[in-house]
């Protein structure tokens, strides 16, 4: 079976370069913004409002823990996002999407037109 084919050997991987908080790091080109955030060592992609730092929760989509800023979009889950050159991210992003606490009840609510939150 040719390499590009094979599923499990699919050959050699084509670097990804990306910049995070202003330092140029890089992957393999199909990794998540995330993957390639974690294989620096680092966990922490933000903090809640209460200063608990967030990561990787889910590795899914769910959980939006991962949430960072891309190229100026706020909000991106980091886990879901693959990785494009260039990319530039920001960690340490603070009340995402308007969420207003850490317990299950909150998730989910978000900040209406005027800013308010949504119960
Ligand atoms: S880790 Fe849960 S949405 Fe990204």
């Amino acid at each position: 079976m040719p390499p590009a084919g094979d599923a499990v050997h699919p050959g050699a991987a084509t670097p990804v370069a990306i910049v995070v908080d202003g330092e140029r790091v890089s992957g393999i080109l199909g990794q998540t913004i995330a993957g390639i955030i974690m294989a620096q060592d680092v966990l922490r992609l933000r903090d809640s409002r209460e200063a608990r730092p967030r990561g990787v929760f889910c590795g899914i989509g769910v959980c939006f823990d991962c949430l960072v800023t891309v190229n100026g979009v706020s909000d991106v889950r980091a886990c879901q996002r693959a990785a494009v050159e260039g990319d530039e991210v920001l960690t340490g992003v603070d009340a995402p999407m308007g969420f207003v606490g850490e317990d299950a009840t909150s998730v989910g609510r978000g900040r209406s037109e005027q800013g308010d939150v949504e119960s």
